[in-house]
């Protein structure tokens, strides 16, 4: 049985589709391996959001193609983006599969195998929706499902509608199947994936009605969602997170940019006001959420006084953590038209400002936590010479460390917070 070495780069919603493309050949037959030495067959999984992630994907993929006879193929966003152009990149790739052509990539796996054949697919269905064929493969407590693929909102910065395509929602009787066979696999708890997951809607089911469905008919203990979109945003949300405590209190909620100029530049559909009120209704609803984010620093035209802006939206907002990033500008993206204006240097300082002021802020609320109790899921143990670490995550996503504890992965109980270690809790449990 010919054997397959996996590696993912980009988001959730990759790894996600790595799980996908591996269930899928599995059940054509193909096996997994452990390694790419071991292997007959390497598929990397490839982001396109910003330059630099496409730089390494492909600096890695002609690594492997340097040192492994294996077969070479690359999937996902810049297998779209790029067709057989990767071809010239990356002299010893085999197949180009976009993110609409996994149900072909068994066949043309075969003809790189046997004909020596080389296959570049980046036709667009539009319509596909992929899910496990068997989500009972062994893959640990804490899982992805996506529930929507593509995205339709065409932010002028982003590359994922056009290597993504239309949103579709997938068929909840199989997001309810995916999830059991995960729970019967010992997944305790799911995050449900999406580019934008409050954009759901399967008839008249939408995202809230989802979420209860999920909380009705599967097993799973702890249930999280991403990404959502401000313009989008569903209070009701809120109001479950207040009843079902099985969904965790946790919204990831990209605002990008605190300047109304540049929101509108980057075609958002909100202002920071608008930002701003719908975080402080969720917070009257539930006054525990944390809330985290995206920011991108140094877009087209961003002045100083623009990039203040963002930092006083951090202050104000206090996010508990933010994802940020120097823009890239991507080719066929209508900010591309724009120049490429604020010097690197500036986009280096804003970042590193940035980040300043999201740790500080960041702190004081793990800060506040300390002494206080919390349920968390352990989904690791570390060992250290004598000692055994619990690794674990609150229902808040926060960071805890459990020393010395006979704990499984898989377990959920109540620790003390009781001291902090840079980002990371040490718990106690009570
Ligand atoms: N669908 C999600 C995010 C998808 S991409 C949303 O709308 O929020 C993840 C993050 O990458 C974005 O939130 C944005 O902050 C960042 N990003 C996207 N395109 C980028 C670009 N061209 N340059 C820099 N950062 C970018
Ligand atoms: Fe990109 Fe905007 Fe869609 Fe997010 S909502 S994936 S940033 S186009
Ligand atoms: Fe990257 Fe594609 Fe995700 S561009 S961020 S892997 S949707």
């Amino acid at each position: 049985m010919p054997s397959i070495y996996y590696e993912s780069f980009g988001c959730q919603m990759n790894a996600y589709d790595t799980e996908v493309i591996s269930s899928l050949l599995g059940s054509e037959g193909f096996g997994r391996a452990d390694s790419p030495e071991e292997a007959d067959i390497i598929i990397v999984n490839t982001c396109s959001v910003r330059e630099k992630a496409e730089q390494r994907a492909i600096g890695r993929l002609n690594d492997l193609s340097r040192y492994s006879g294996a077969i070479l193929a690359v999937c996902g966003c810049m297998a779209q983006r790029m067709g057989e152009k990767l071809f010239e990149s990356v002299p010893g790739l085999d197949v180009v599969a976009g993110t609409d052509t996994y149900f072909e990539l068994a066949g043309s796996i075969r003809d790189a195998l046997e004909k020596k054949q080389r296959t570049s697919m980046t036709a667009v269905d539009g319509k596909i929706t992929y899910s496990l064929i068997d989500g009972r493969s062994p893959g640990g407590v804490t899982r992805y499902l996506s529930i929507t693929r593509g995205c339709e909102n065409y932010c002028s910065y982003c590359i994922v509608p056009y290597v993504r395509g239309r949103v579709r929602s997938k068929e909840p009787e199989t997001i309810v199947r995916e999830a059991s066979e995960m729970v019967s696999a010992g997944a305790r708890e799911i995050t449900l994936l999406g580019q934008n997951v409050m954009a759901y809607r399967y008839g008249d089911l939408d995202f809230p009605r989802l979420i209860r469905r999920m909380i009705d008919e599967t097993e799973v203990r702890r249930l999280r969602f991403l990404t959502t979109h401000p313009r989008d945003l569903d209070m009701e949300i809120f109001q479950l997170m207040a009843t079902e405590d099985r969904l965790c209190p946790h919204l990831h909620l990209p605002f990008q940019s605190g300047s109304d100029r540049i929101l509108s530049l980057m075609r958002r559909g909100y202002t920071r006001d608008n930002y701003m009120s719908a975080i402080n209704e969720a917070r009257n609803i539930l006054p525990e959420l944390a809330v985290t984010t995206d920011v991108i620093v140094g877009f087209p035209t961003e002045s100083n006084e623009d990039f203040l802006q963002t930092l006083s939206m951090v202050e104000q907002c206090r996010f508990e953590a933010a994802f940020t990033f120097k823009y890239s500008p991507r080719h066929g993206t209508s900010a591309a038209l724009s120049e490429d204006d604020v010097p690197a240097e500036a986009k280096k300082e804003r970042l590193s400002r940035l980040n300043e002021t999201v740790q500080r802020i960041r702190l004081e609320i793990l800060e506040r936590q300390l002494g206080t109790d919390s349920e968390i899921l352990l989904d690791d143990t570390v060992k250290k010479g004598e000692y055994r670490f619990g690794k674990g995550r609150t229902n808040h996503f926060r960071n805890v460390l459990v020393p010395e504890t006979e704990r499984e992965p898989g377990d959920i109980f109540r620790v003390r917070l009781e001291k902090l270690r840079k980002f990371t809790f040490i718990g106690k449990e009570i």
